[in-house]
């Protein structure tokens, strides 16, 4: 048997700034089927992210909504893990770039670099806000095209024409935050002699740390001197001070992928020297899943901090392409720019995750989503043929022959040899990353034993041969067994149903080649139900109005009482959430929504509300005109498609019919404050 081997993989670390995306999971669910894959063939892995922290939008977003970038990104770091376990990409730590540990790392890469010479400064000339007083990302830059005088482009290149160029090219500047027009100013900027590092990154380049497409693109960098990168940011920032030196802060480029350190040290509940201990042993294969668009930072820059540090480079980045929904780029006005959280709301994350890799392979070529055939690849590939196995022999040997296994028919030892057989094909695949060629292996496998299974009819033949019936269902479900095993990385929740059903311990790779004879399975259980199109519609739709309804309900409705508890909160946050009183005075179905109600409180002195909430299945006009209710009279007010909603009613259940509004005791006044 192949040694063990030893692996640090990552997926690269989300911006804290927004929710995690559909686009996103394309990352995140590759690098975990790889990782889970790797754990059922017997090797240790570590599996590391977390939020990239630090930057200019994120102290932006953050000062919008009046949060301390600490709370904010404390915030978001709970809903990207709520996101990811919705999901089942499951890492074994999922840190933030803000944090101790990255801290002192970032201290030492840089006092490393520093003394070995690769750390300049000079003066740069750079746009700055005089309303706002920061120097402006070029992303915060917008004005008119320098070549082809498209207006309202961005400050580093065109969306129109292509063309990179400086942001002080664009004509008619203006600040994207304040709309000022912006100074310019100069200061001065740390930079890091990548040129110092030309040969090691050009041999790391050809040596395998790409593939060879990536590589030859990255070869073309090479052909001029490379630039010095600029790894410094002026005050205000949010993010590390550069120690010894006034308002300077190190660029989050620059402790964005230490975090995977950091994370590391975290995981072994260790210091910055454990984990560059734990980086240095000889075995170590540290793998980095990323998309196209970061290569450059992880190509480049990244290998050269760390020869510089004195710590080894990647051994290989894993590039994947970006999704497309529907041959389209994700956009918010088409309604595709879907959040994860949304998506789980109306359909079952096991199916993206076997949708992405029916589309993965090894290239970074786009990957498309395509609603149509997503729908056709769960109903006929993952229900009608994986599924289909199991749900079919399962219940029949419950039911007529007390669910207990026999010896495999002797006609379906070939197919099952075969199946046996494919195990290296299907491992070689894996480890390449080529996920859709194992789904089409596993399809054609399941193609062959449910043709197998309709010939022998077992429902018929248990009629006349009880213990014939019992081997044909017994090989029918060593076969969906088999399947499951080899699909597990893919759809883990899925396969622990087919496991506890079939009445067998988690099952691990060499569980391929073993069999279940004589042995009494578990009554059947659903194991997954098929996509109906009006699902993914009513996704779209709620995607399309760009808000969730007034009184949010969850789609796939948790049971009462199973809902996560939110984490914790303080008096403070509590208290500027303001809950006011109010009388409803005229209520009103949106007759172009299923959910929508327009609902019109009197809250006093306060004046008068309209708020768009989600209870017209619920309750009719007539009903709710004349009732007290509670609602959140400072919401900030949201448009949506039929109006703009001006707070929230207060209403628990899982929607649909089942709302109920919260009740009011009658002598309390409209306007008065909910405590
Ligand atoms: N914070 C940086 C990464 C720092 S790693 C030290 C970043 N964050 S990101 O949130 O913009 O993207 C995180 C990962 O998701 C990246 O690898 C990116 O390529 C990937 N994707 C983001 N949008 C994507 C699609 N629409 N499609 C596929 N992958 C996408 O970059
Ligand atoms: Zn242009």
């Amino acid at each position: 048997m192949a040694a063990k081997r030893n692996l640090l993989v990552t997926s690269a670390l989300p911006y804290a700034n927004g929710a995690i995306h559909i686009g996103h999971l394309v990352e995140y669910i590759q690098t975990d089927i790889w990782v889970r894959f790797q754990r059922l063939m017997g090797n240790r892995v570590v599996y590391l992210c977390g939020d990239d922290a630090h930057g200019t939008p994120i102290m932006l977003r953050a000062r919008s909504e009046g949060l301390a970038p600490e709370q904010f990104i404390a915030r978001m770091n709970q809903e990207h893990r709520e996101d990811f376990a919705r999901f089942g990409v499951k890492f074994d730590c999922y840190y933030s770039t803000h944090s101790p540990e990255n801290e002192a790392l970032c201290y030492l890469f840089y006092e490393r670099l520093k003394a070995g010479g690769h750390i300049v400064h000079r003066d740069i000339e750079q746009f700055f806000d005089p309303v706002e007083n920061i120097f402006l990302p070029d992303r915060f830059i917008r004005g008119q095209c320098p070549n082809c005088n498209s207006p309202d482009q961005y400050g580093d290149s065109c969306e129109v024409c292509g063309k990179h160029y400086n942001p002080t090219d664009l004509i008619n500047p203006k600040s994207a935050v304040s709309g000022a027009v912006p100074e310019r100013r100069t200061s001065r900027h740390f930079f890091l002699r990548l040129e110092d590092f030309r040969q090691q990154l050009l041999d790391l380049i050809r040596g395998g740390l790409v593939d060879s497409a990536v590589a030859n693109k990255l070869e073309e960098w090479f052909g001029k001197e490379l630039k010095d990168w600029d790894i410094s940011r002026d005050a205000p920032f949010f993010g590390f001070p550069i120690p010894g030196e006034a308002n300077k802060y190190f660029y989050n480029w620059l402790d964005a992928p230490i975090g995977y350190l950091a994370a590391l040290a975290k995981n072994m509940a260790g210091s910055a020297a454990d984990a560059e201990e734990y980086w240095k042993m000889d075995d170590l294969e540290v793998y980095h899943f990323i998309g196209k668009d970061i290569i450059y930072f992880h190509a480049l820059f990244w290998p050269a901090m760390l020869i510089g540090a004195g710590l080894k480079p990647p051994n290989r980045l894993c590039v994947h392409g970006h999704l497309t929904v529907n041959g389209e780029k994700m956009s918010k006005s088409r309604g595709t720019f879907i959040n994860a959280a949304q998506y789980a709301r109306h359909l079952n994350p096991q199916w993206l995750r076997y949708y992405f890799a029916t589309r993965l392979s090894a290239s970074p070529a786009d990957i498309d989503l395509s609603f149509e055939d997503f729908c056709n690849r769960v109903n006929s590939e993952l229900v009608g043929k994986l599924a289909n196995l199991i749900s079919r022999a399962a219940p029949i040997l419950t039911r007529l022959l007390g669910g207990r296994t026999g010896i495999v028919t002797m006609d379906a030892l070939p197919l099952l040899n075969e199946f046996r057989a494919a195990e290296a094909e299907i491992a070689m695949d894996y480890d390449q990353r080529n996920f859709a060629a194992v789904t089409r292996r596993v399809c054609a496998l399941a193609d062959k034993a449910n043709k197998f299974v309709e010939q022998q009819a077992p429902w018929s033949l248990v009629k006349t041969d009880e213990e014939a019936a019992r081997g044909v269902l017994t090989a029918a479900l060593e076969y969906g067994r088999i399947l499951m095993i080899y699909l597990k990385p893919i759809i883990p929740d899925i396969a622990a149903s087919v496991e506890k059903c079939l009445n067998v311990g988690p099952q691990k790779w060499d569980d391929i080649q073993n069999s279940m004879d004589s042995h009494v399975i578990n009554p059947f259980e659903h194991l997954t139900g098929r996509v109906e199109e009006r699902k993914i519609q009513n996704m779209l739709d709620e995607v399309k109005t760009n808000a969730t309804p007034a009184t949010a309900p969850a789609a796939t409705a948790p049971a009462a009482g199973e809902e996560p508890l939110a984490p914790e909160c303080t008096i403070e946050q509590f208290s500027a959430v303001d809950l006011r009183v109010g009388r409803v005075i005229h209520a009103e179905a949106i007759e172009a929504s299923d959910k929508l109600m327009k609902v019109e409180i009197d809250a006093g002195p306060l004046g008068k509300r309209t708020v768009l909430a989600g209870i017209k299945k619920a309750c009719t006009p007539e009903q709710l005109t004349g009732r007290l209710v509670i609602f959140c009279a400072n919401l900030a007010p949201r448009k949506m498609k039929f109006g703009t909603s001006e707070g929230m009613i207060l209403a628990s259940g899982p929607g649909g019919k089942d709302v109920f509004l919260l009740s009011v005791d009658e002598r309390a006044t409209p306007g008065q404050r909910v405590h």
